[in-house]
Order: C-alpha cells, then sequence, then structure tokens
C-alpha cells in the first residue's frame, strides 16, 4: 500500500515509518516541522535503506493538502499530525483547536475527495481523564481534562460520524497510554523542543547531563512508592499497532476504537530504578509538589487490541530505558548534532516538495 503518514517526522510517526516500510508499504510523509526537523529523514534512510517521501505540508492550509493528494494516489492514511502538549493547550486553546481539529477536518475533506477510504488515528488515553478503574477498558466514561484532551476526542468524534455517514469509510481510533523508547538503532528517537513534557525524556536529559536532577511530580498519592503510575510502552510496539490497525482496516467491516498500553502499571521511582540500571549511573530525584490535572494511577487494558488486533506490547521498561538511553548517549543534542542535512533546507517553508527544496538548494 501507499500510505500517507501525516506528522511523520514527529516522534511516534518516524518509528511507524519504519514499520509499514518493513511490511513493504510504501511512505509519503507529509509534514510541517512545527514540533520536530527533516534531519529525521536522512536518519529514516539510514535505517529504512532507502529514501523515504516527504512533503512540506500543514494541514491547516486545503491547497496543501489538496496539492498532495492530486501528486498521489494514496491507500490510507495515518494521521499522527497534531499539537500536543497538555500545558500549552491551556495557555492557547484556539491554536490547539485550530492546528488539531481543523487539520483533521482538512484531511478528511481531502480523502473523501480523493476516495481515500481508511484512516488510522493518533487518540490518546487522554480521552478517559481520571478514571474509575483501573485498568482502563475502552468503554470507560470519556471525560477530558485540558484542551489537548479535548482536541482528541472531538476528531474522535468527527471520524466516528464520517464512518457513520459514509459506511465504506473505515477508521481505527489507537488509544495509547505513555510511549516511550527508541528504535534499537539508536538513529531515531524522541527529540522534544525546550522542555519535556514526558517523563523518558527527562530522565534521558539528566543523564547525559543536560540538566542537574529530575523533579517527580506529587510523592504521596496512593500508590506503593507515592508517585504517579502509567502504562509505558514501547515506541516499537507502539508502531507495530499502527502496521497491524492499517492490515485490519483493508478486510474488516467496520471501524475500530482501542487502547494500546502493556496493561501493566509503572510507578516514576519505578521507571527511574529501571533507567539507572540502564544507564549505570544515578538519576538524582526531588520530589515537588503534585502537577494540576495529574492523576494517582493510569493503565490501559489492552485485551481488545489483542483480541481484534492479534497485537500486544513485547517490550518492557527495560528495554525502553536501554533503547531510550541508547538513542541519547550517541545523540545527546537529539537531531541537532545531525550533519548529514544541509541547515538551508531547515530555512525553507511551503509550497515544494522536500526532494523539489533539495534539488533548489
Ligand atoms: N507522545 C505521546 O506521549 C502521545 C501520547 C498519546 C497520543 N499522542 C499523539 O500521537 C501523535 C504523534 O505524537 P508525537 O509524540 O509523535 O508528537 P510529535 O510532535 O513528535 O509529532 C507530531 C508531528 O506532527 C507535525 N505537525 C503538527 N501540526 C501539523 C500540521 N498542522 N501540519 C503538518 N504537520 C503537523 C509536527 O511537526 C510533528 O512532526 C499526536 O497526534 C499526539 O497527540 C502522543
Amino acid at each position: 500500500m501507499l500510505i500517507l503518514v501525516t506528522g511523520g517526522a514527529g516522534y511516534i510517526g518516524c518509528h511507524t515509518c519504519v514499520a509499514l516500510a518493513e511490511r513493504g508499504h510504501s511512505v509519503i510523509i507529509a509534514d510541517n516541522f512545527s514540533n520536530s526537523t527533516p534531519r529525521v529523514l536522512q536518519r529514516l534512510k539510514r535505517v529504512i535503506g532507502a529514501p523515504v517521501g516527504c512533503e512540506w505540508v500543514d494541514l491547516r492550509h486545503r491547497s496543501e493538502l489538496s496539492t498532495l493528494f492530486s501528486r498521489y494516489r494514496f491507500d490510507a492514511v495515518v494521521h499522527f499530525a497534531a499539537l500536543k502538549a497538555v500545558g500549552e493547550s491551556c495557555e492557547r486553546p484556539l491554536d490547539y483547536f485550530d492546528n488539531n481539529i481543523t487539520g483533521t477536518i482538512n484531511l478528511l475533506q481531502q480523502m473523501q475527495v480523493a476516495g481515500v477510504r481508511r484512516l488510522v488515528f493518533s487518540s490518546s488515553a487522554t480521552v478517559y481523564g481520571a478514571p474509575d478503574v483501573v485498568p482502563v477498558r475502552e468503554d470507560a466514561p470519556l471525560r477530558v481534562t485540558n484542551p489537548y484532551g479535548r482536541t482528541k476526542l472531538v476528531m474522535e468524534q468527527l471520524i466516528g460520524d464520517l464512518c457513520t455517514a459514509e459506511p465504506r469509510f473505515r477508521a481505527a481510533n489507537l488509544r495509547y497510554f505513555n510511549p516511550a523508547g527508541a528504535h534499537a538503532s539508536g538513529l531515531i528517537g524522541e527529540d522534544p523542543a525546550g522542555v519535556p513534557d514526558n517523563l523518558m525524556p527527562c530522565l534521558c536529559q539528566v543523564a547525559v547531563g543536560r540538566r542537574d536532577r529530575l523533579k517527580v511530580f506529587g510523592g504521596d498519592y496512593p500508590t506503593a512508592d507515592g508517585t504517579g503510575v502509567r502504562d509505558y510502552i514501547h515506541i516499537s510496539d507502539l508502531a507495530r499497532a499502527h502496521v497491524a490497525a492499517l492490515e485490519y482496516l483493508q478486510d474488516a467491516d467496520g471501524s475500530l476504537t482501542v487502547n494500546l498500553g502493556t496493561g501493566h502499571g509503572v510507578s516514576v521511582l519505578e521507571l527511574v530504578r529501571a533507567f539507572e540500571r540502564a544507564c549505570g549511573r544515578e538519576i538524582p530525584v526531588e520530589v515537588v509538589d503534585r502537577r494540576a490535572g495529574d492523576v494517582a494511577e493510569v493503565y490501559a487494558d489492552p485485551a481488545l487490541a489483542q483480541q481484534v488486533l492479534g497485537w500486544r506490547a513485547m517490550l518492557d521498561v527495560d528495554a525502553m530505558c536501554r533503547d531510550a538511553w541508547h538513542w541519547q548517549r550517541l545523540n545527546p543534542a537529539g537531531y541537532r548534532d545531525v550533519v548529514e542535512c544541509t541547515p538551508k533546507a531547515l530555512r525553507t517553508r511551503h509550497g515544494a516538495s522536500m526532494s523539489q527544496r533539495e534539488a533548489h538548494l
């Protein structure tokens, strides 16, 4: 299949491109690089062993999407492109609604015009808010607590309405728990701009000396060691699930919403210990006040994904920490260390494909 991967230059997107390529699918990335860099393309080429097509597209701009869909005949779309920082979404809710919701509406419209009827969508466990019961099943009440979560819920609903109106349109909403780790090669990984929102990149940055200690938000939760418990899922397991979802949609009659997690809760301090084992050094920790909106314990019931997709997570937190550390150690400044790509390419903007731009440069 020829798959359009929106946001494919980002953390989860680039790992999924690798998994798709390994299954023999062709990939075109569409990204505006608002939270990523074209340098990842050089790394993808090394991991996959062939160049990955990429178009510089902003999903908010319908004309760019229309040009994209006129240039390729896609068989399916995997839709990652979104803004994803919870705190930022509280400060700039309209930007989040515009980028995530308008971008998704534009994408769905173009898919409809082009007759592309299969979509794998990046949703999030954030749609459950603070669940009453763990492990969380897909039929748990949905109660978002911030604008980012609201965009994910609205996007799921928009997609659901389209599936109802057009029964030939099929979608898989994948509710990720906490993606972590990196590709085993150490060539691609998580490279947050600014202060990371997630625990694993914070641990990496402390271990590599970019931060002096790890702030742990809350040591008085009703959990075994007082710190928050989450369901960390290896990025390579997560990437594989997208391939399984796409292949499911090829034959399925209807659409699907599934949790992607391991089913195991891991506390912040347990993850810190695992990371110390992986990197062989001590991680200084400072326990500070709880963060507003954080909950004590969230982990998935992943049974539906196993039953319907035949997928389950294979890699544990030790593998996540090992691979995250391997990536960080080889790339202490993330993709800023990558020298294979001309910095001029980073300064170009909309209007032409990456290949056209690179030829021009
Ligand atoms: N990382 C997580 O912890 C997590 C958890 C649950 C869900 N998700 C969802 O998974 C998806 C991917 O997350 P990620 O961690 O890879 O994030 P990321 O920021 O690394 O990747 C998102 C990519 O989308 C691109 N993008 C954003 N807006 C765009 C637009 N308007 N047009 C074109 N490209 C655009 C960014 O430049 C980036 O390359 C997101 O939808 C996110 O909400 C992530």
